[in-house]
């Protein structure tokens, strides 16, 4: 099997640390140019997965293959791979511009080239001015666009960064995602990114992978493992959401009715996950819910009463309760002049193309 036109190809990788299970039988793709984060819980695999890429431990079974050649069993050194880390690693005795030098020299880049390229890669982390510097007489953020510089001098294949922004506050964070961004789309680099912080994926990738416990829970775009979760793990690890519980009531091949106890009947989308059991989360984001006037019409509209109002900057985040127990959460743009105040009676409604069907018992009432 080869998988020539893809940048990155794994299958069935699997990697032990004694008897804990850090991969299970990964399959993955990385095609040419794209920016692909692997996302996921703290000891889900993320960074067991970067290392094996990147020929820094080894698996216990399964194939990797770097632009089209199979790379398995090649040493660090021959993988073509530039790497970030959350902690800089650069050499503290070096001076910035012998840190850049020091990929160029393994490849064996003639001086000429190598001072041309360190210049280049310089001035794209806009940091042209700071070459003759040792490392510690820089900040942080500034170490780390040089430890970026390092990564990608030699135009690698492939560029891994593991957690390269988790040292950094977080409006350097915000600032440095957007160059990552951009440094990503002008030099056209193949970027296998890693972070447990799910708004950073979202802002960066073209495709996010969600793992958990060693396996690829869900990948695709940033849309749709917010939109479409596959499973009650995914729409719970992603930004915030209704998830209840309920029970299928009918079915007519066009859609379906739940039953979600103290709100009423909802009508979804038919799911295939009605063969898989009893237990059926009804999953819908805050966003998707609006405030309905009363001639307002949605496939499904309830009335509740607004329990909490909670203004976080640009958001309002407003809680619905219906009857004792359930309650939903709505989020909005914050006004200046609110539609709605604590204890008001409200309508509520969303379409049947926004909720979604999940196998599964809910974590905790939501
Ligand atoms: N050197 C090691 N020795 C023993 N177990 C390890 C080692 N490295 C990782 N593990 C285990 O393998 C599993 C996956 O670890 P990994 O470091 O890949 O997780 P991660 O997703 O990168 O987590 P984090 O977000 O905390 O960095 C965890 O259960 C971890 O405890
Ligand atoms: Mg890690």
């Amino acid at each position: 099997m080869t998988q020539p036109e893809m940048k990155l190809a794994i299958r069935g990788l699997t990697k032990h640390y004694g008897s804990a299970m850090a991969l299970d039988h990964v399959d993955l793709d990385l095609a040419d140019g794209e920016f692909l984060t692997m996302l996921g819980p703290s000891g889900s695999g993320k960074s067991t997965l970067l290392w094996s890429v990147a020929g820094l431990n080894d698996s216990d079974a399964g194939k990797i293959w770097i632009d089209g050649r199979e790379a398995t069993s090649m040493p660090a050194s021959a993988r073509d791979i530039g790497m970030v880390f959350q902690n800089y690693a650069l050499f503290p005795h070096m001076t910035v511009a012998e840190n850049l030098s020091f990929p160029l020299e393994m490849r064996k880049v003639p001086a000429l080239e190598r001072a041309l390229a360190i210049q280049r890669a310089l001035e794209m982390v806009k940091l042209d001015h700071v070459g003759d510097r040792f490392c510690n007489q820089l900040s942080g953020g500034q170490q780390q666009r040089i430890a970026l510089a390092r990564a990608f001098v030699a135009g690698p294949s492939i560029v891994l960064m593991d957690e390269p922004l988790g040292a950094l506050d977080k409006k350097l964070r915000d600032h440095l995602q957007l160059e990552i961004k951009r440094l990503h789309e002008q030099l056209n680099m193949t970027v296998l990114y890693v972070t447990h912080d799910q708004e950073e994926a979202m802002v960066m990738s073209d495709r996010i992978c969600l793992m958990n416990q060693g396996r690829i829970e869900q990948i695709g775009t940033p849309e749709e493992l917010y939109f479409r979760p596959k499973s009650l793990f995914a729409a719970d690890f992603l930004g915030e959401s209704n998830l209840i519980a309920g029970k299928v009531k009918s079915e007519n091949g066009k859609w379906m009715t739940i039953d979600l106890p103290g709100i009423g009947v909802v009508k979804t989308l038919p799911s295939a996950l009605l063969r898989s059991g009893p237990d059926i989360v009804h999953f819908t984001r805050p966003e998707s819910i609006e405030i309905l006037t009363d001639e307002q019409r949605k496939d499904n509209a309830f009335r509740g009463l607004v329990d909490e109002v909670v203004v976080s900057g640009a958001i309002t985040k407003l809680f619905v309760r219906f009857g004792e127990a359930a309650k939903l959460q709505l989020s909005m743009l914050t006004s200046r002049s609110p539609r709605v105040r604590k204890g008001d009676a409200v309508r509520v409604g969303w379409d049947v193309d926004v909720g979604r069907l999940l196998a599964g018992r809910a974590l905790e009432a939501a």
